[in-house]
């Protein structure tokens, strides 16, 4: 499957030299969003994942299919003042400004594996900070799983040393 076809690349958004790529084109296209999660699940079958954590608000579009499929539940990190319990809370920063994730403080049982899930990684602030946030609980990180890496940016070299899977390379 030619997902680079099925990606959207709008110029200067949000902001003048931001090439945005856009993922509502990915699914809106049937076969490209069935694809792209059963090529996720089949990568993170077998791996004993007990939660698949996705970060809003792109994270939980893909996180929550891939979460069904691999018979794990769905945590998501949220914005800050969201989530209505007590969380753990983290300061990170965007390619284009910067922002807060939290995590509701009693989100995992105990011992539980974990997947990070977002469609991009760009920096690799939001995916290291969502790291830094599991770190606080109880749980061990298995790895983390994208749509699309954008290399040019190193996002990798801020990930903890887990296994990282990107579906497509800009
Ligand atoms: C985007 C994207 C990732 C993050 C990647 O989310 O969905 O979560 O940026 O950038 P990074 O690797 O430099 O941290 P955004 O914060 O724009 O929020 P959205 O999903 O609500 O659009
Ligand atoms: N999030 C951070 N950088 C992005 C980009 N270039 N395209 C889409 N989402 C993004």
């Amino acid at each position: 499957m030619d997902l680079k076809s099925l990606i959207r690349d709008i110029p200067d958004f949000p902001k003048p030299g931001i090439m945005f790529r856009d993922i509502t084109t990915l699914l809106q296209n049937a076969e490209g969003l069935n694809y792209v999660i059963d090529r996720l699940a089949e990568e993170h079958a077998d791996q004993g994942i007990n939660y698949v954590v996705g970060m809003e608000s792109r994270g939980f579009i893909f996180g929550t299919p891939l979460a069904y499929k691999l018979g794990a539940g769905f945590v998501p990190v949220r914005k800050p003042g969201k989530l209505p319990a007590p969380v753990h809370g983290i300061d990170y920063e965007l390619e284009y400004g910067t922002d807060r994730l939290e995590l509701h403080q009693d989100a995992f049982q105990p011992g539980s594996k974990v997947l990070i899930v977002d469609d991009l990684i760009a920096t690799g602030g939001t995916a290291a900070a969502t790291a830094k946030l599991i770190n606080q609980c109880d749980c061990t990180l298995s790895g983390f799983a994208f749509i699309i890496e954008l290399t040019a940016l190193n996002g990798r070299q801020h990930l903890p040393d887990v296994p990282i899977n990107a579906l497509v390379q800009y």
